[in-house]
């Protein structure tokens, strides 16, 4: 079947208002991007001509400025979910305009087929190699796309993005499950493992055009490492290692999960490039640029991952160098590469980033302050409840000193205490397994907690009621109070807070 040729204009007048388009990709990583820069245009107009036009929106994970940027700022999103990292989204939702739904990112597609979220009108999916019978060749994530293919009811858009060469056919391993009761187990024992088809088949009667384009991904750079970032990675090896020789971990290793962002990214290098590491397979959802790296020099065996969140030099270095990265590493959709199953069975040694830490353990990686949405819970939830250790790193402070990230207790929680092993800091290590929420507390504030606040925070649970989880709720958010008020969270007055 030969498909239809059509500008990324056309294909945009084809959403309406009211619809919900669901893209491929997870992060920038092999998003759509052509089609919703030129629905952002159709929005503008029909706003300025008084008619009203807002869309909902279904991905993987976080899309670039060309979706959630553009389309944010022109007041088009009516419902999104789940995760983003776009700023001019952030600003948006944070001023209360657009409903937003961050929930697990192993959870999307499913909800999407159990039906929480509505109808999926258009799937639009990124593609590098379309055959006639509609077998198509993702890019550089696999995110949701089988299932937006699958239920788009009004059709399927193609964007043939020629910055992605069809010489990467073969990375992605494609496979959807059913949905119970007749969901099987997922056959995945090796991170290596594939079970599923290089390919997503699609039903070719449903696309309603081609959209031939040439646009770079747009992932975000990094800020590269920094003595707070590399000791982090320093005391995250020095505690892995120490596990290791006490028989906790595997002489072997076990493959590791590492988050999104700047620390994520230079805790994956410091572990890599740690000679008393032993090279390591790596299972995660983000692949970012220090794994890259790791794997040219061998150091990483093999990579599992739902995207290849590299900067653009890296990732045109992959598709140059695809025979070696062919036999080490494996695209996946985000329900099998987050699928709790799969990250137990395979014992995932999970290391994300918190925004927050408190003293019991609580994580909190999506708000500020509480109230001010920064990303997104991604899939940290999926790999911190299921790890085989579930780590946390963060700088013990931020805002240049004037935030402790180390809270009495956290202003929102994504983590529960019950979910947290370990917390790391650039001044060391608290080891939570095991402990009492009090020994918790103790380990925490030592460990964990910049000079800075350390008398704060032993002040704090001095007051604290006696109990399980000790709290003073009045001065429980005293620090974050300070810091609304002040700018600062050093506060000299926590007596004034004890009611
Ligand atoms: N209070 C206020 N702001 C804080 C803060 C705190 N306690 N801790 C960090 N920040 C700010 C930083 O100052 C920085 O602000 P800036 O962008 O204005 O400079 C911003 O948050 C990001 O922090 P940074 O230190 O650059 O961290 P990062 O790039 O490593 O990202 C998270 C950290 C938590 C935002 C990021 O890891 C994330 O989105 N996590 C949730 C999703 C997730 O874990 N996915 C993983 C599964 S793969």
């Amino acid at each position: 079947m030969a498909f239809t040729r059509i500008t990324a204009a056309e294909a945009a007048a084809l959403v309406k208002n009211g619809d919900n388009i669901a893209l491929s990709g997870f992060t920038p990583a092999g998003t759509a991007k052509a089609v919703t820069a030129e629905i952002a245009k159709i929005a503008h107009a029909e706003h300025e001509a008084g008619r009203p036009y807002q869309i909902g929106i279904f991905t993987g994970a976080s899309t670039g400025q060309s979706c959630d940027g553009v389309l944010s700022d022109e007041n088009a999103i009516r419902y999104r979910a789940p995760y983003t990292t776009n700023a001019t989204f952030r600003k948006h939702v944070n001023a209360g305009e657009i409903a937003y739904n961050d929930i697990h990112l192993s959870q999307m597609a499913q909800e999407l087929r159990y039906g929480f979220m509505g109808d999926v009108d258009w799937a639009i999916l990124e593609v590098c190699a379309i055959e006639p019978d509609g077998k198509v060749y993702l890019t550089a994530a696999g995110g949701i796309a089988p299932t937006a293919a699958r239920l788009a009811k009004k059709g399927i858009i193609l964007e043939l993005n020629a910055f992605h060469s069809p010489k990467s056919i073969g990375l992605h391993d494609v496979y959807e499950p059913l949905d119970p009761p007749q969901r099987k187990v997922i056959p995945i024992e090796h991170p290596g493992d594939r079970i599923g088809t290089p390919y997503l088949q699609i039903d070719p009667s449903k696309v309603v055009g081609v959209v031939e384009c040439n646009l770079p991904d747009e992932a975000r750079d990094f800020k590269g490492a920094d003595p707070i970032t590399d000791k982090i990675g320093e005391n995250v090896a020095d505690f892995l290692m120490a596990d290791v020789r006490r028989g906790i971990i595997p002489k072997t290793f076990l493959p590791f999960q590492s988050g999104v962002g700047t620390t994520a990214n230079a805790i994956l290098g410091a572990l890599g490039n740690n000679p008393e590491v032993p090279a390591f397979n790596i299972y995660t959802e983000v692949l970012q640029n220090a794994v890259v790296d790791l794997m040219r020099k061998g150091r990483v065996l093999s990579a599992s991952t739902c995207s290849l969140t590299v900067t653009n030099d890296v990732l045109q270095g992959i598709y140059n160098d695809i025979d070696l990265f062919k036999n080490k590493l494996v695209i996946r959709q985000s329900e099998i590469s987050n699928s709790p199953e799969v990250i137990r069975r395979l014992g995932v040694i999970a290391i994300n980033t918190a925004i927050e830490v408190d003293l019991y353990g609580h994580a909190n990686s999506t708000q500020i302050c509480g109230g001010k949405m920064m990303n997104g819970i991604g899939g940290s939830g999926d790999f911190e409840r299921n790890a085989y250790i579930s780590i946390f790193t963060c700088p013990s402070v931020a805002k240049g000193g004037m935030i402790s990230s180390i809270v009495p207790f956290c202003s929102h929680i994504d983590h529960t205490e019950h979910d947290v092993n370990i917390i790391v800091t650039e001044q060391g290590v608290a080891d939570l397994r095991g402990k009492s929420t009090r020994e918790r507390a103790q380990a925490i504030i030592e460990n964990c907690a910049h000079p800075d606040y350390k008398q704060l925070l032993w002040d704090y649970l001095k007051i604290a009621d006696k109990g399980h989880t000790a709290h003073k709720l009045s001065a429980a958010f005293a620090m974050h109070d300070t810091f609304l008020r002040e700018g600062d969270m050093h506060l000299t007055n926590l007596a004034s807070y004890v009611k």
